[in-house]
């Protein structure tokens, strides 16, 4: 049985990997945001995972408009990256893990979620900035790559209630692994924000700060309400709590808070961090 240590939840704006690119993370605009990572460098140090299934959205670079599946999971040997058009230097590939991916398709598929299966993928920042966030500067990622993207762009979009149940799976498979591998699950995107539109730059502090407190112990809570009111809740890329939701599900029953932070605005965004450790995890190698 796999080993899952926690998750990391974490906002995905591209202007953090152009911080990051700049050097000016300790700059007094971005501090807040940085500094938030501080804790989950130390737990990523005992961690030690070896693979992160990242829960994400696509914004076009993989899928466009024209086909856009709900559920997709990456079964390839390696994820590339590439140049999305925000000027932001292009990251190295990502090792994947494909016999771990098979085996949660099949699990979930058993369980019937009838995902599209992925043998090539690119992936965008909702990848590499997360990844960006928790190893900076090494010359390799040190964990390998599982990618399940949710569509949070394209109507009609999944429930949060299917997010969650997908998550759940998906923490499910991850249990009948017969390997001993450390995982990490990882949620990108959120919180409030919307782009485009009337509404652009619209930021909700209460919805925000109801998912955070509601995220590690109650996340049923999130999905009282459907996707449509999510968006007016938090804006329409504010609906990228999908991921988070979905991610949390993967962790199992109960998790402990090990970090917290939130901090408005970066860019259009109301940025956000959270390190939850999973009950069963065994972070600290026996004596
Ligand atoms: C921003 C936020 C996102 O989640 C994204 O995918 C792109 C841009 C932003 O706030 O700039
Ligand atoms: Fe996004």
């Amino acid at each position: 049985m796999a080993n899952i240590l926690g998750g990391l939840f974490t906002s995905h704006v591209p202007g953090i990997g152009g911080a990051i690119a700049r050097g000016v993370q300790k700059d007094p605009y971005w501090s807040p945001f940085f500094d938030g990572f501080d804790p989950v460098h130390d737990w990523l140090k005992d961690a030690k995972p070896d693979v992160a299934i990242v829960f994400y959205n696509d914004h076009g670079l993989n899928f466009f408009l024209d086909k856009m599946p709900t559920f997709a999971i990456g079964a390839a040997d390696v994820y590339r990256n590439a140049d999305e058009g925000w000027g932001l230097p292009v990251q190295r590939e990502i090792k994947g893990d494909t016999a771990l991916s098979w085996h949660i398709i099949e699990s979930l598929v058993a369980d019937e979620f009838d995902v599209t299966t992925c043998q090539s993928m690119l992936v965008d920042h909702a990848v590499v900035v997360p990844f960006q966030l928790c190893w900076p500067g090494g010359v390799e990622w040190p964990v390998r790559l599982v990618p399940i993207a949710i569509n949070t762009v394209q109507h009609p979009l999944p429930s949060p209630k299917r997010c969650l149940a997908l998550g759940r799976a998906v923490g499910k498979a991850l249990r009948s692994w017969g390997g001993n591998e450390r995982i990490m699950v990882m949620g990108t995107g959120g919180l409030s924000h919307q782009l485009d539109g009337e509404r652009a730059g619209f930021i909700n502090q209460k919805y925000d700060r109801f998912c955070l407190e509601n995220l590690p112990g109650n996340v049923d809570a999130l999905t009282t309400i459907s996707s449509i009111d999510i968006i007016e809740e938090a804006g329409s890329q504010g609906i990228e709590i999908l991921n988070w939701i979905a991610a949390r599900g993967a962790l199992g029953e109960t998790v402990s808070t090990l970090a917290s932070n939130y901090h408005i605005p970066i860019s259009n965004t109301a940025a956000a961090t959270m390190l939850l450790a999973a009950e069963e995890a065994k972070v600290k190698e026996p004596a």
